[in-house]
């Protein structure tokens, strides 16, 4: 097949390297990529988020499936548009996309469907989302209804807290159109996992769980960032639990979406929240994960390209995607002052080194090849990826990868993975 991979980070590096491991030869293009996907794919200087170039290009080049790594071209219908040119396209179409792309949109057919008992309420005023937050107390979730890139969600430990967030939203307007709503949410307690599937709108296929590590700091601690590495699998997510999200979250979602006319296709992933009273959805993403999709895709037998294009067409019953009982470890290293301000271009030594190391892959999340040399272009720079037979095994030699490579400014977290393993 001739493949067209959107995006140009670590996921869409993952996804392409896993696509060019076959069965089938398969010709690989991705718009726009980076200097390491440009390793296994043709990179192709178009923005991720401009669909109708994108879709242009995939009919001159007979592209013959596209598989959208990032959730802004999702979000603005880049499946959609593809469909009408009766391109295949692995994603959701822009309905289904809400299901990322608007908070509301998502808590509001989970509750039709009684799928989740979260309480909540959406304001487009300040005043009327103030007085609910005084009703109810701290602490409480604000989040800007739309795709904030990451920004838009207030745990907010306050009442005080609580009303400065809206007001960021409604008043300041500092998300834009994404803040123009909010929706207040209960504040859920428990421990938080994630669980991803592949879907063709009625049949679901599980990917192996993993856990990212949002923090930019040792610890979980500091601001947020993309995420700065993760772990398969996780022994918190026994077969039990991973079969009670599924069933009373992820397969209900599927079919109510199927229900309303929108019905879901490409990847959903599943952010939990381990309650007293049983898993509830913290929020839901419309693609694969970054970084687990790094740590995912090398545990996955079978033919992943058949697989996402059966996904597609609506045929996920036919094929199999088994899973082989191995470990994954991934350590971003990230442009010092990440996920504040950082400088680009700084050269890197060492992937070649860290590659040597057995069972290490290192994909590229920020980068570039700027006067013949391997430079930084990007927060997150490097995704050093290991697999191995377990996880306390993988850790060690992901971490001899990582220290192989060298910039200015090189930063890591130092605790990928450990809370699994205590
Ligand atoms: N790792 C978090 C995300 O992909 O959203």
């Amino acid at each position: 097949m001739r493949i067209l991979v959107v995006g140009s980070g670590g996921r869409e590096h993952a996804l392409a390297w896993r696509l060019a491991q076959g069965p089938e030869e398969h010709r690989l293009f991705c718009a726009p990529g980076n200097a390491g996907i440009a390793q296994v794919a043709e990179c192709v200087p178009l923005d991720a988020e401009d669909v109708a170039g994108l879709a242009r290009f995939a009919e001159q080049q007979a592209i013959d499936l596209t598989v959208v790594g990032p959730e802004r071209p999702l979000i603005l219908g880049i499946v959609d548009e593809f469909r009408a040119r009766g391109l295949a396209i692995f994603g959701p179409t822009k309905a289904a996309a809400q299901l990322e792309g608007s908070k509301v949109f998502t808590d509001e057919i989970l509750r039709r469907h009684g799928i989740s008992r979260k309480r909540f309420e959406a304001f487009d005023d300040a005043g009327e989302a103030a007085a609910y937050v005084r009703s109810q107390g701290a602490p409480i979730v604000v989040k800007a209804d739309g795709d904030a890139l990451g920004k838009g969600v207030t745990v907010a430990a306050t009442v005080d807290e609580a009303l400065r967030a809206i007001d960021e939203c409604l008043v300041q307007k500092l998300h834009g159109r994404a803040g123009e709503r909010v929706v207040i949410e209960e504040c859920l307690v428990g421990p938080e996992v994630s669980v991803k599937v592949i879907t063709d709108g009625e049949d679901l296929m599980a990917l192996p769980p993993s856990q990212d590590h949002k923090r930019i700091f040792d610890g979980d601690t500091g601001p947020n960032t993309g995420g700065m590495g993760c772990y398969t699998p996780v022994p918190a997510v026994d077969e039990a639990l991973f079969t009670a999200i599924i069933d009373s979250l992820v397969r209900p979602t599927v079919r109510a979406m199927a229900a309303e006319g929108m019905p879901y296709t490409g990847c959903l992933y599943a952010g939990v929240i381990l309650t007293a009273d049983g898993p509830e959805l913290l929020e839901y993403n419309c693609r694969f994960g970054d970084p687990e999709t790094q740590v995912v895709l090398p545990r996955l037998d079978g033919d992943f390209a058949a697989a996402l294009l059966a996904a597609s067409e609506g045929r996920l019953a036919d094929v199999d995607l088994p899973w082989r009982e191995e470990a994954g470890v991934c350590v971003v290293v990230a442009s010092g002052g990440y996920p504040g301000p950082y400088e680009k271009g700084k050269p890197i030594r060492g992937v070649e080194a860290a590659e040597e190391v057995e069972g290490v892959t290192v994909f590229h999340a920020g980068t570039a090849i700027r006067d013949g040399l391997l430079c930084t272009n990007g927060g997150r720079v490097l995704a050093v990826t290991g697999r191995g037979p377990d996880l306390r095994s993988t850790l060690t030699r992901t971490y001899e990868a990582v220290e192989r490579i060298t910039f200015e400014g090189a930063y890591y977290r130092r605790d990928i993975a450990h809370r699994a393993l205590v």
